[in-house]
C-alpha cells in the first residue's frame, strides 16, 4: 500500500487556522482594529455594512506598509512585531503572532491598499480565499485602507451558523467599545449602513466613557488610581448603586489590551463587599500597566486570556485600589439600601398603590385586596371585582378559559385545597402550601418570575395596554448599542406601558412607563431590561418578544429573602397556578415541588 499522508495546501491550512481567530465578523473588527492601532494611527474610522457580513471596511493613518510589506501581511507567521521567542517576554503590540490578516484572506475577499508616509506611491493587493489576484502600485493616502466584503463566502457552514444582523452588529459594537476605551488618546469613528453610531475624538478615558455610554455614566464614576512596584492601575469603578443586574460595562486593560478575567473580576467585585445589592454587579473601567515580562499573554487564540507570574500580588493590589477609591469618595455613607421589607404593598391616601420592593427591584406586582372567602376558586371573578390592577384581574379570569385546563388538566389552580389557611413561608424563600393531596414548596421569586413572565407575553400580544402618562415627558439617553436595541423593541415595549419615541442621537422621549414603575427610576428600569435582554440573546435563540417578556419579569421578579405576608403568598400561590407553565420558571427551573400524600405516607410508614 502507498503512503497516505500529505500536507494541506496553504489555502486549506489557513482556512482552518482562520476558524481560530475568526469566529465572526466581530472578530475581524477586532483584528482590524488592533492592527490601525498597533500602526501607530491617531485616526481610525471604521464601517461596517450588514452587520460586516457582506463589507467591513477600516482607514487608518498610520504607518501604512511597502509594497512587499504588503503582500507578506496576509502570509501566515509573518509579522513585524516580534522576532524571536524572546520578543514574547516583551510584547507591547496588541498583535504578534502574524496569524490575522492571513485568516481573514482565508475566507474572504479582501482589498488592501497602503502607503507609507514618506513613499510617493502605495499599493493595492487584492485577495480572495488566500489566492493574490492582483498585486501592484497605485496612488492612495498615507497609511492603510483594508475592505473585507463577503466574509465566510467560501465557508458556507460558518456563514450560515452567524446569528441575526441585531446580534453581530452588537459583537461589533462590543470589540469596537472594547478598543475605543484601551485607546482614549486615538480618535475613532464607526458607522453602520451608512449611519453614525459612534463619533469619538481623542479624549481622556472619562470622556471616553462618557461618549460611548451616554452623559448619565459621568455621575456614576469613581476614579480609581494606584501605583506600586509591581503595577500602576487607573481608571473608573461605577457607583455601587449603579450596579446592573447582569455583567454588562465590565472592562479590564492589560498594558492596554482588553481581557477577560474571572480572578480579576472577582477582585473587584470582592473590593465592594456588602456595597452591592445582591445579584448585581459592579461597572468598571480598569487600566493595568505592568511590565510585560510579568505576563503570558499567549495562552489563547484571540489574546483575551492572560496569565500573571504573580496572581496573587495583583489580586490584592485590585481590591486594595478599587476599596480604597470607594472609601475615599465615601461611597459608603451614602448609601441607602432599603432595609428587608415585607411585599405587602402600602396604599397611599389616594388610593393608588406604592412600591414595596428594596434595592435592586424596581417595580413590584400590585396584589389587589384579597378576600377571604370559602370557595375561592370558584369565585374567583367575584373575589376580584373591583380591584384596581386591570391587568392583574385580567391575568385571574383569563386562566380559568377551559383551553387553559386542558393545556395541563393536573395543574390548573382546582389542585388548590378548597380553603387553603395552610400557607406560610420557609426561610424567606419558600412558600408552602396545602394542596389537595398533599403539599406544594414554591420557591417564592421563580414562581414570580413565571407569572410575570406569562402576563407580559399576554400583554405584548394585547394591543391596547394604557401607558400611564408621565406628569412632564422625559428624555432618557442611552449608550449606542441599548439604543439601537431599544428601537427595534419599541412596539413591543409600547405593549409593555413603555411608550416612548425616538428623540435625536440615542435618546427617547418617555411619555408613560407601565403603572408600577417608580418614578425617577424609569431609565434604570430600561437599562436593566435591556442588559438582561442582551444576556439572553448571546446565549439562547428566541423570539424578541419573548425575550423581552422574560426580561422584564427577571428584572422585577421579587428576590427571595423577601419576607411575605399571608395575603401576598395565596395571591402568588393563586396566580401560579393559574399559569399556563406553573410547574417551571420561563428558563426551565422548577419552581415548585409537589409532595403528594401518598409520598408522606410512605415515608411514615411503619
Ligand atoms: N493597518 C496596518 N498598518 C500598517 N501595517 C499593518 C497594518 N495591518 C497589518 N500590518 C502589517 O501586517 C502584519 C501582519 O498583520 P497581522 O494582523 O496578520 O499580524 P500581527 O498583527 O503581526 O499579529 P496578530 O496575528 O497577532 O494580529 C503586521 O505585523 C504589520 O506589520
Ligand atoms: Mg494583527
Amino acid at each position: 500500500m502507498h503512503d497516505i499522508i500529505s500536507i494541506l495546501p496553504d489555502s486549506v491550512a489557513n482556512q482552518i487556522a482562520a476558524g481560530e481567530v475568526i469566529q465572526r465578523p466581530a472578530s475581524a473588527v477586532k483584528e482590524l482594529l488592533e492592527n490601525a492601532v498597533d500602526a501607530g494611527s491617531t485616526v481610525i474610522e471604521l464601517y461596517v455594512k450588514d452587520s460586516g457580513k457582506t463589507l467591513l471596511q477600516l482607514t487608518d493613518n498610520g504607518c501604512g506598509m511597502s509594497g512587499t510589506d504588503a503582500r507578506m501581511s496576509f502570509e501566515r507567521h509573518a509579522t513585524s512585531k516580534i522576532k524571536s521567542a524572546d520578543d514574547l517576554h516583551s510584547i507591547r503590540t496588541m498583535g504578534f503572532r502574524g496569524e490575522a490578516l492571513a485568516s481573514i484572506a482565508a475566507i474572504a475577499q479582501v482589498e488592501l491598499k497602503t502607503r507609507r508616509h514618506d513613499d510617493e506611491t502605495g499599493t493595492v493587493v487584492v485577495i480572495e480565499g488566500s489566492n493574490v489576484v492582483s498585486h501592484q502600485p497605485a496612488s492612495c493616502a498615507a497609511g492603510t485602507t483594508i475592505i473585507v466584503k463577503n466574509l465566510f463566502y467560501n465557508v458556507p457552514a460558518r456563514r450560515n451558523f452567524l446569528k441575526s444582523n441585531t446580534v453581530e452588529a452588537r459583537h461589533i459594537i462590543e470589540e469596537f467599545q472594547r478598543v475605543a476605551l484601551a485607546h482614549p488618546e486615538i480618535s475613532f469613528s464607526l458607522q453602520q449602513n451608512g449611519l453614525d453610531v459612534f463619533n469619538l475624538p481623542a479624549a481622556s478615558l472619562r470622556q471616553r466613557i462618557v461618549a460611548l455610554f451616554g452623559s448619565g455614566s459621568n455621575d456614576k464614576l469613581v476614579p480609581v488610581s494606584e501605583e506600586t512596584t509591581l503595577m500602576k492601575i487607573d481608571g473608573f469603578t461605577g457607583k455601587p448603586e449603579f450596579a446592573k443586574k447582569t455583567r454588562g460595562e465590565q472592562f479590564f486593560f492589560i498594558n492596554k489590551r482588553y481581557v477577560r478575567d474571572a480572578y480579576l473580576n472577582h477582585a473587584v467585585t470582592n473590593a465592594f463587599d456588602e456595597l452591592l445589592p445582591r445579584d448585581s454587579y459592579p461597572s468598571y473601567f480598569l487600566h493595568i500597566e505592568m511590565d510585560p515580562a510579568r505576563i503570558d499573554i499567549n495562552i489563547h487564540p484571540t489574546k483575551t486570556e492572560v496569565k500573571f507570574d504573580d496572581d496573587h500580588s495583583v489580586y490584592a493590589i485590585v481590591r486594595a485600589a478599587v476599596k480604597h477609591a470607594l472609601g475615599q469618595f465615601s461611597i459608603t455613607p451614602s448609601l441607602d439600601f432599603e432595609p428587608e421589607k415585607s411585599f405587602e404593598p402600602h396604599l397611599s391616601s389616594s388610593g393608588s398603590v406604592m412600591k414595596p420592593l428594596g434595592a435592586g427591584t424596581a417595580r413590584a406586582i400590585s396584589p389587589p385586596e384579597f378576600l377571604q372567602k370559602k370557595n375561592e376558586q370558584k369565585e374567583w371573578r367575584k373575589v376580584f371585582e373591583g380591584i384596581r390592577d386591570e391587568s392583574l384581574r385580567e391575568s385571574f379570569t383569563q386562566s380559568e378559559t377551559a383551553s387553559q385546563q386542558l393545556i395541563n388538566p393536573e395543574w390548573n389552580a382546582e389542585l388548590l385545597a378548597e380553603n387553603n389557611p395552610l400557607i406560610f413561608q420557609l426561610h424567606k424563600k419558600y412558600i408552602i402550601s396545602q394542596v389537595n393531596s398533599g403539599l406544594a414548596v414554591i420557591n417564592q421569586q421563580a414562581a414570580h418570575y413565571r407569572i410575570l413572565y406569562e402576563k407580559f407575553l399576554r400583554q405584548m400580544e394585547n394591543k391596547d395596554v394604557v401607558a400611564q402618562q408621565q406628569l412632564f415627558p422625559q428624555t432618557l439617553e442611552f449608550s449606542s448599542s441599548d439604543f439601537e436595541i431599544i428601537r427595534e423593541l419599541l412596539p413591543d415595549l409600547h405593549r409593555l406601558g413603555f411608550d416612548m419615541s425616538e428623540f435625536g442621537k440615542n435618546s427617547f422621549v418617555l411619555n408613560g412607563t407601565p403603572h408600577d414603575v417608580e418614578q425617577g427610576r424609569e431609565q434604570q428600569v430600561i437599562e436593566q431590561m435591556i442588559e438582561q435582554y442582551k444576556n439572553n440573546s448571546s446565549q439562547v435563540k428566541m423570539s424578541a418578544r419573548e425575550n423581552l417578556a422574560r426580561s422584564d419579569a427577571k428584572n422585577i421578579a421579587m428576590p427571595s429573602g423577601k419576607i411575605l405576608s399571608q395575603r401576598v403568598m395565596k395571591i402568588l400561590v393563586e396566580e401560579l397556578f393559574a399559569c399556563s407553565t406553573p410547574y417551571q420558571s420561563p428558563e426551565g427551573k422548577p419552581t415548585l415541588v409537589l409532595i403528594s400524600d401518598e409520598e408522606l405516607e410512605e415515608k411514615f410508614k411503619m
